[in-house]
Parts: structure tokens; C-alpha cells; sequence
């Protein structure tokens, strides 16, 4: 059997999700479910990342204490991302006992084999990023140099903790170069090589008393970096080290956004290589989403126009649904992608309302009319097999090249197709030839269950709708072993939208 372990970022909780987190938590669950739908044992973990000052800082400004606090939300984020249809086997919490203790025997590890050792820093700190910045990179205005913080600074002064990064230089770019295709896309991959060559620098990983936190082991006056900390998790989730599950971490794919791959592409594999294991299988970092002014959208700036947890929580599932399907259809997967509301109701309309939910009203509603709910399969196909087959390669080619917005047009070509189908056929007016009609129809629902098996991973929620009203309860159905399928009810899939209204 084929393992996949998937993870997303764990985000701090310092405010709600928004729609930004939310488009990777999507990616991943699609990515997840299209692995399980094809028999591999998957492990798909998320969480949140709670040892962070800044967590504490907000929890303080709530005036809430914060355990209290991150217990609050990792409530709220489970149960937006139960409402978005988020099928993780794990979400972990930095402050879980595991994984402090594996944070622990990670720092005294890399300790005892001298990759991190004590030294005098004085330098920049932003708690916003939570990155440590050197004199020469921060300039007279002292505010951070993160284009999409810009936040002031403080000033650190401390003897420290530093973890040995130049060491590991060579060995990195030996890596990639050897397995350019770890990093997606290749635009990351040239700038993560480039940042490499221009030479690696050993890195401060603690902080001096710093109340929230993990300690350092054998130093308590001292806090494990945030960072060291929160990378750890994609082992401590599956194990490390007493109970690794090492099958998953051989087929590892981090997915993120590109603010954070250079922890991802440079430090978390210097830190997997001082461990003695394996590098991540695939380290994603997609593009920003934006609004249609190429604003990105985020905590501090705002912008989420979906307002995503009043969103998830109050729509009915085919709008859910429905942004499921748009995160994943628009834009090209690892650019920046400005997102609307006025773009989703376009693209709802007529892909999902026009063409999937309507070919699938149709033909229940002409099966249930005019052949009494019940069609047979008594001779061959004529038109669907070459394009199923077609279809399936192009989806899946597309999914296994993270083209997404590519694998949605396989879908929407293959509803397209019959459509026409049903346009070139004029079901309607076979009502007294029932052979030639019963054929008919017996073909498009059988195209019907293949697309409602297809867009699972997608729309998992209309995928079980669709098998549900033809009486199927199981998705891995072989479709080519029915021979009599009946319509036992029909309802609407997606709705149109007539305004802005249906939706915020
Ligand atoms: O960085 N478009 O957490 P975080 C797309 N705790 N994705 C977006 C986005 C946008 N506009 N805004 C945010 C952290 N994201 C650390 C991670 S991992 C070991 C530790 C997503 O809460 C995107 O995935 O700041 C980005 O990388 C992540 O949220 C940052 O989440
Ligand atoms: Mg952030």
C-alpha cells in the first residue's frame, strides 16, 4: 500500500481563520481526499501554533488567560474547518504534551551533536513574523523589512541559542539540485536555491525570558524559537520519536503560502538533516489571495470579503461547497490569485448551477418522467467510455502537477460533453420509444456517477448527494457492474444565485 502524509501550515491562532487560511486547509483536504479516493493510507494533519508571543499578547489583550484563549480556538477552527468539509486525521496543538516532548529531545539532540550551541546576539527581532533580523538587513526606520508587515522592531541584546545553519549549506544545494522537484513551484525553487548560494548563516533559536513558551531543556531561563518549535510539529504529529510513523514521513508534502517557505525549504531541512532523517517529499508554497485591487488579504489588513467564518458557519453546504470549488478553480495554483464575491457568483452560476447541478436535474427528471425512475443496462455504451477514460487521465495529471484550476475544466468538460449529449438526443421527444430513451438515459447517469465519483475530492458533500439520489451509498462503486439504477429522489444541487445577497 501507498502512504501520503499531508500537511498545512499550523497557523496561529491569534484571530479567526480567514478565507487566506482557508484556501490552504482547502488544497490540502482536496489533495487528501484525491489520494484516499485512490487507496493510498493518507495522513492529513492540520493545527495551530500556539507558543507564539503574539498569541500570548492577544490573549492578554482579550484579557482572557490563555490557555483559556487557544482552547477557544482551536474550538473555533475545528469547527470552521468541520463546516468546510476538512477530513484531517489529526490537528495538533503546540501545546500538546507529545509535542513539547519531542520539541525537547529535538533541541537536547541537536545540542548534544553540537548543531546548536551558545553565543552573544544582538540583532532585530519582530514579533509579528516572529524572525530574528540582522543589523545589515533592517534599516534607520527600524520597522520590520517583511514588505507585508513593516511593523516596528525590538531590539535584542542576549546571549542566545544558535542553531549551526552554515554547515548545512553545501549539503542543501547538493539536494536540490539533485531533487529540483521537491519545491513547487519552480519560480520557489530558483529563489530558495539562489538564497542558499548567497550563503547560509547560523541562526538564533531561543529567546531570553520570554514568559509563553517552550523551555529550553537544560536552560529554563531560556524559550525554545517559536519557529524550531512549530516545524517540529510535522514529526511530533506522527510520533517522533518513540512511535514515528516513518512510513508516512517517507512520502511527506508540506503544503503553505510563499511567506513561509524559506523556514520550510531552508531551516526545516537543516534542522530533518542534523536528526539523520529524510527531507520532505514535496514542499508547496502557493501564491497569495488578494482582492481585485492585488491587496493581500489578511489578519492585520483584512480584506476577506467572504468573511469566512460568518460564512462557513451560516450558508447552506452547496455555497460551502461552492467555495470549495472556487478556491481550487481560480487562478493558477502558486500565483497570487485575487478572489471576489462577484467572481464566485460567476463562476458558481454557470459551473456548478448551470452545468453540473442542472445535466444532473435533467436526466433524474426525464429518468423519473418518462421511464418511471428506472433505467437498464441492455446493450452496450456508444459515447461515454472514450471520454470518461480521457477525462480521468486528464484530472489526474493535472492533480499530480498541481494544476487545479486545470483538473476543474477535465470536470466541467466531461458535464459539458453530456450535455450536448442530451442536446444532440432530445430525450423528450423519445417518451414513446422507450428502448431508444432507456439507452439513452441508462448512458448519462451512468456519466453521472463517474462525475459524481470524480469531484468528490472536490465537492465531497454533492459527490454523496448525487450517488445518494440514484440509491448508491458507496463511492467506490465500480460503476461498470450496475446494471439496473433507479432515481429515488431529485433535488436541487446548486441553487442560482440571483445577487450578492445569497451570499453574505
Ligand atoms: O505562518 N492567501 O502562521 P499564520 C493565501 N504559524 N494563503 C494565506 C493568505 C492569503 N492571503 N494569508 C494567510 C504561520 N495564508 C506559522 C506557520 S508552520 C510550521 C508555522 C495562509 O497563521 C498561508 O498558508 O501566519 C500562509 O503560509 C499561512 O496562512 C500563514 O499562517
Ligand atoms: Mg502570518
Amino acid at each position: 500500500m501507498k502512504h501520503i502524509y499531508i500537511t498545512t501550515p499550523i497557523y496561529y491562532p491569534n484571530s479567526d481563520p480567514h478565507i487566506g487560511t482557508a484556501y490552504t486547509t482547502c488544497i490540502a483536504d482536496f489533495l487528501a481526499r484525491y489520494y484516499k479516493q485512490r487507496n493510498y493510507d493518507v495522513f492529513f494533519m492540520t493545527g495551530n501554533d500556539e507558543n507564539s508571543i503574539k498569541v500570548y499578547e492577544t490573549a492578554q489583550n482579550l484579557k482572557i488567560d490563555t490557555p483559556t484563549y487557544i482552547n477557544q480556538m482551536a474550538e473555533l477552527f475545528k469547527q470552521i474547518w468541520q463546516k468546510l468539509s476538512i477530513e484531517y486525521d489529526k490537528f495538533i496543538r503546540t501545546t500538546d504534551d507529545y509535542h513539547i516532548k519531542t520539541v525537547e529531545f529535538v533541541f537536547n539532540k541537536l545540542y548534544e551533536k553540537g548543531y546548536i550551541y551558545k553565543s552573544h546576539y544582538e540583532g532585530w527581532y519582530c514579533k509579528s513574523c516572529e524572525t530574528f533580523w540582522t543589523k545589515t538587513k533592517v534599516s534607520e526606520n527600524r520597522i520590520c523589512p517583511n514588505i507585508e508587515c513593516q511593523k516596528p522592531l525590538e531590539i535584542v541584546k542576549e546571549d542566545n541559542y544558535f542553531f549551526r545553519l552554515s554547515a548545512f549549506q553545501e549539503k542543501l544545494l547538493k539536494f536540490y539540485e539533485q531533487n529540483p522537484e521537491t519545491i513547487f513551484p519552480k519560480s520557489r525553487y530558483n529563489e530558495i536555491v539562489s538564497f542558499i548560494k548567497m550563503g547560509l548563516q547560523d541562526i538564533s533559536v531561543s529567546r531570553k525570558n520570554v514568559e509563553w513558551g517552550i523551555k529550553v531543556p537544560f536552560d529554563k531561563e531560556y524559550t525554545i524559537y517559536v519557529w524550531i518549535d512549530a516545524l517540529t510539529n510535522y514529526i511530533s504529529g506522527i510520533g517522533y520519536p518513540d512511535n514515528f510513523l516513518e512510513h508516512y514521513w517517507h512520502n511527506s508534502y508540506h503544503i503553505m503560502g510563499k511567506d513561509i517557505i524559506r523556514f520550510h525549504a531552508v531551516i526545516w531541512p537543516s534542522i530533518l538533516m542534523a536528526l539523520d532523517l529524510n527531507l520532505p517529499k514535496k514542499i508547496i508554497a502557493h501564491g497569495w489571495l488578494t482582492t481585485p485591487e492585488n491587496q493581500k488579504i489578511s489578519k492585520s489588513k483584512g480584506g476577506d470579503m467572504f468573511n469566512l467564518k460568518n460564512f462557513v458557519l451560516n450558508k447552506p453546504n452547496y455555497l460551502i461547497m461552492g467555495l470549495r470549488y472556487y478556491l481550487l478553480r481560480e487562478g493558477s495554483f502558486g500565483e497570487d490569485i485575487p478572489v471576489s464575491l462577484e467572481r464566485f457568483q460567476q463562476v458558481y452560476n454557470s459551473e456548478l448551477a448551470n452545468n453540473i447541478g442542472n445535466l444532473v436535474s435533467r436526466v433524474l427528471a426525464l429518468t423519473q418522467k418518462n421511464l418511471d425512475s428506472i433505467v437498464y443496462k441492455k446493450s452496450e455504451f456508444s459515447f461515454i467510455h472514450n471520454f470518461s477514460q480521457k477525462t480521468i487521465n486528464d484530472f489526474e495529471s493535472s492533480v499530480e502537477n498541481f494544476e487545479f484550476s486545470k483538473s476543474m475544466d477535465s470536470l466541467i468538460d466531461l458535464a459539458n460533453f453530456l450535455n450536448k449529449k442530451i442536446e444532440e438526443n432530445r430525450p423528450w421527444e423519445l417518451a414513446n420509444d422507450k428502448e431508444s430513451l432507456n439507452k439513452l438515459m441508462f448512458e448519462l447517469i451512468y456519466g453521472i456517477i463517474f462525475i459524481a465519483k470524480l469531484i468528490y475530492p472536490v465537492l465531497p458533500y454533492i459527490s454523496s448527494k448525487i450517488l445518494d439520489q440514484l440509491g448508491i451509498g458507496d463511492l467506490n462503486i465500480d460503476e461498470k457492474v450496475l446494471d439496473k439504477i433507479e432515481v429515488r429522489y431529485r433535488e436541487s444541487l446548486f441553487p442560482v444565485l440571483r445577487s450578492n445577497a445569497d451570499m453574505v
